[in-house]
């Protein structure tokens, strides 16, 4: 069995867990914490060095993989639409590397929650174009080709009614505009219409905390490509992330 910890950084929350790589499973409770107001980048840090320290000698040696919500070029994030804009151009990993005292692997949270569908869930086998949409705070995207991650894909912030689609159309943007699932599911269909148009994919997967409610708005949707929940729900960045750490011989990312 091969061990790894997987740490998801969000918006809103942050959230780890031991998984076993080799099959998808959690080993451990989640630890979840908020995410500090501001989102700085030494404050994010600290919450994430108590997070590790919550697991004790069992996160001893093991990998780390951290996802993050921002580009991430080399280790380095280049944006930041839902936290501090410290972060951008900062040599995230470095920092993590620094803090936490051993190596990490640094990426997208999209992208980990991607691979982690395409490892162990809804995206496993799909031939052609998959394209993973988180809907939480942002809108996250993967797209992933014959299993093959193209990662920082970025399109939530497409541009959608002369504004940003996140703002839009995330479960954030449901909440602040207090919208009824049939409402945001008219936005939704703005959203997914567009990127069919754009992308031609074959199967889209719905990701994000509010995908354990997709009855709600999913048959809503009248769309021409497959549209299915995430198959790992709000567990797909530490997984992602946690599968990540550990070099896969070939195939993805
Ligand atoms: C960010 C992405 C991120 C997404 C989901 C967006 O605002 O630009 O990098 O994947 O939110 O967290």
């Amino acid at each position: 069995m091969t061990t790894a910890l997987g740490i998801d950084i969000g918006g809103t929350g942050i959230k780890g867990a031991l998984v076993n790589v080799d099959t998808g499973e959690l080993l451990s409770d989640r630890v979840k914490r908020p995410t500090p107001t501001g989102g700085e980048p030494d404050a994010i840090l600290q919450t994430v060095l108590g997070i590790i320290a919550d697991f004790g000698p069992a996160a001893d040696g093991v990998p780390v993989g951290v996802c993050f919500p921002a580009i991430v070029r080399h280790g380095r994030t280049m944006s930041a639409a839902n936290v501090s804009k410290k972060w951008i151009g900062l040599e995230a990993e470095a920092l993590f590397e620094k803090g936490l005292g051993r190596d990490i692997t640094f990426v997208n949270d999209a992208d980990a929650a991607g691979v982690a569908e395409v490892r162990f869930g809804a995206a496993k086998g799909v031939e052609g174009l998959a394209l993973l949409t988180t809907l939480g705070t942002g809108i996250g995207t993967a797209m992933i080709y014959n299993g093959v991650l193209v990662p920082n894909s970025e399109l939530g912030h497409l541009e959608m009614n002369g504004k940003d689609a996140e703002k839009q159309a995330s479960f954030a943007a449901k909440e602040r505009h207090d919208l009824s699932y049939k409402r945001w599911a008219g936005r939704l269909q703005q959203y997914y219409t567009m990127l069919e148009a754009l992308l031609s994919p074959d199967l889209f997967i719905v990701g994000g905390g509010v995908s354990k409610n997709f009855a709600e708005f999913l048959p809503l949707l009248d769309l021409a490509t497959p549209i299915v929940p995430a198959t790992l729900r709000n567990n797909a960045g530490i997984l992602g992330a946690a599968a990540l750490a550990v070099r896969v011989p070939e195939g993805i990312a």
